[in-house]
């Protein structure tokens, strides 16, 4: 009910709209949008109420509801059900649970804070209440498990092109993180339920520091990562990032579906990747080892070279520059 007020209030911007109009048109009483419109306005929402001529927005506030993001989102599927909590341990969690219960392909949970954040390789993730972009996508792909890793480069490539829809040059850092002046903003973190041969869903976690101040970094972290407006000095919007980053995400991901590749997003980490050209360090198994950045293949692996020149391509892992 709240979300159809919006929309009423939102069609009729600037304009009053009486409380019985809005009645006439949900079909409930007057008393009952008095009460949301209350509700509405403790959630932030600015609504002029003049008796005798009804409400009129005046502002929304800065949260990431459907009903917000909406006016940036021009999908069929991806985004077209977001499930938006104040504060929750974890959206990837949430979106794990929620797929277990049967939710469908292309449900997004959001939160404005997450008090247990997932980062990678079990660390944490920051998620300060309404300064980042907390978001989980639930998919379910008929896809082989081994293609599962493609999906992390989709919505790599869709985090870049929304930021740069918005005049945001960032680099991307194979296989999972976004960069600005070569300090990390996002990072994803994709998860599985499957079988061997067979993928029940997968949730597409991101996760991007839009209005973070340097503050809420914990020290250790400050030197390598950092926000969207500690670098361009300027806050942004969540909600149009969010809408760009959901169109983007369902054109490429429908590519993969329709054509079985991911050329398109290639394209993008491959020409905004950080790493190629570079000699870059490699974890894997506990062990650390230098090698050249060569490329990235047709189906995102990378490619690296040793001192002897020798050719090997890795399927994931931890990278540093
Ligand atoms: C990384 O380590 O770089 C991956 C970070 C992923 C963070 C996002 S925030 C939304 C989603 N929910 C989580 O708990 N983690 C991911």
């Amino acid at each position: 009910m709240k979300e159809a007020i919006i929309r009423i209030l939102k069609e009729n911007e600037e304009e009053f709209i009486s409380g019985q109009e809005i009645s006439n048109k949900l079909n409930v009483s007057r008393t009952a949008i008095w009460k949301y419109i209350k509700l509405l306005k403790e959630e932030g929402y600015n609504i002029d109420s003049v008796s005798r001529k009804g409400y009129r927005l005046l502002s929304s506030p800065d949260i990431v509801t459907y009903e917000e993001i909406k006016p940036f989102l021009n999908t069929k599927n991806i985004g077209k059900k977001i499930i938006h909590f104040d504060s929750i341990n974890s959206t990837n969690i949430k979106g794990k649970a929620l797929a277990d219960n049967g939710e469908e392909e292309g449900v997004v949970v959001i939160a404005e804070e997450q008090t247990g954040g997932k980062g990678r390789l079990g660390r944490n993730w920051v998620s300060p209440k309404g300064k980042g972009i907390w978001m989980s996508i639930i998919l379910r792909p008929n896809i082989d498990p081994m293609d599962a890793t493609k999906i992390t480069q989709i919505a790599a490539a869709s985090v870049y092109t929304g930021l740069e829809e918005i005049g945001i040059e960032s680099h991307i850092k194979w296989p999972n993180d976004i960069v600005l002046n070569g300090k990390k903003i996002c990072g994803i973190l994709t998860e599985m339920s499957g079988e061997m041969i067979k993928i029940n869903y997968l949730v597409v976690g991101i996760g991007i520091n839009a209005n973070i101040d340097y503050n809420d970094f914990p020290k250790e972290v400050r030197e390598k990562a950092t926000s969207i407006k500690e670098e361009l000095g300027k806050e942004v919007s969540r909600k149009q990032i969010i809408g760009n980053i959901l169109n983007n995400f369902e054109k490429l991901y429908n590519e993969f579906l329709e054509k079985g590749n991911i050329e398109s997003s290639i394209k993008i980490c491959r020409d905004r990747s950080i790493l190629i050209g570079k000699k870059i360090k490699i974890i894997s198994k506990g062990k650390e080892i230098e090698r050249l950045a060569v490329d990235i293949t047709d189906t995102g692996e990378l490619i690296v070279k040793d001192n002897l020149g020798e050719i090997t391509k890795i399927i994931s892992g931890e990278v540093s520059v």
